[in-house]
């Protein structure tokens, strides 16, 4: 058994967690540069936590800019075992309404003005993203959102889009008609990816704000319509992270999914 430290990735509207004890802000330096902001540590119900807001405090990183490879790679230094993923997104599905929550289980990557991996250089790697996330921490983010009384959906396709611009009609109907996509928002990649290559369990919790642009009885989306639901969502989403240190207890066998032996076979380069 290993101690498990529980990070939670918090997006729009969430900048911080409710009741940490021993709360410090502290700053990781990366070789892949600094992280969107220092992170809150402290523990909570006697589990280990750590909270980092993707966009930093004050919302200044872009999901474009977000240094998602510092902001992976620092957790993995504090010695994170498991990533939870909280971010608004847009809705697809006619059932999944604004105020809802999404526990994520597949990705459509569409982004491509990021840096995805942390090999390439020296080293090559290929990991396998087939299941990108976690089904055991999965199941504690539905837990949790279902003991919140948050109306909650198990599994769904998350579309990533570069952004920052929203996605056109055509592109909205597509995603939704013809890739079969439940929701879209513009962080959870490469940040899965990464959080894969660096061997850490990881779940996304995707809290919907809008019908992005397809819906014929709701107006296009915009940030206006975006902050008035985020909100709500960003307290139901602190009830949801006050559950999770109970489900998850404060210790940990191996992922029996194998997230945290991603590495084994996946290394090509020939050791020096
Ligand atoms: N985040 C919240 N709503 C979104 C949408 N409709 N498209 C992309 N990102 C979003």
């Amino acid at each position: 058994m290993t101690r498990t430290k529980i990070a939670v990735i918090g997006g729009s509207g969430i900048y911080d967690i409710d009741g940490l004890e021993g709360a410090e802000w502290v700053q990781v330096d990366t070789p892949w540069g600094a992280p969107s902001d220092q992170i809150l540590t402290g523990s909570l119900d006697g589990v280990d936590m750590a909270f980092l807001p993707r966009h930093g405090r004050g919302h200044v990183h872009s999901p474009t800019t977000v240094p998602y490879r510092a902001n992976i790679d620092a957790l993995k230094r504090l010695g994170v075992t498991d990533v939870i993923s909280v971010s608004a997104c847009g809705s697809f599905r006619e059932e999944m309404a604004p105020g809802d929550f999404v526990v994520v289980d597949q990705f459509i990557d569409r982004t491509f003005a990021r840096e995805k991996s942390f090999f390439g250089t020296g080293c090559v790697a290929h990991v396998s993203v087939a299941h990108p996330t976690c089904p055991r921490l999965s199941d504690a983010c539905e837990t949790a959102a279902r003991d919140a009384g948050i109306s909650v959906h198990r599994g769904g396709t998350y579309l990533a889009m570069e952004g920052p611009q929203f996605s056109t009609l055509a592109e909205s109907q597509m995603y939704r008609e013809s890739w079969g996509a439940d929701v879209i928002g513009m962080t959870n990649m490469p940040e899965a990816k990464l959080a894969r290559e660096a061997e850490l369990c990881y779940a996304s919790v995707a809290m919907i704000t809008d019908y992005d642009s397809w819906h014929p009885d709701h107006g296009e989306v915009d940030v206006t319509q975006i902050i008035q639901t985020l909100m709500g969502n960003a307290e139901k989403g602190r009830a949801l992270v006050k559950r999770l240190p109970a489900l998850l207890g404060a210790d940990r066998a191996p992922c029996q999914h194998g997230c945290d032996r991603a590495l084994e076979y996946a290394i090509l380069t020939a050791p020096d």
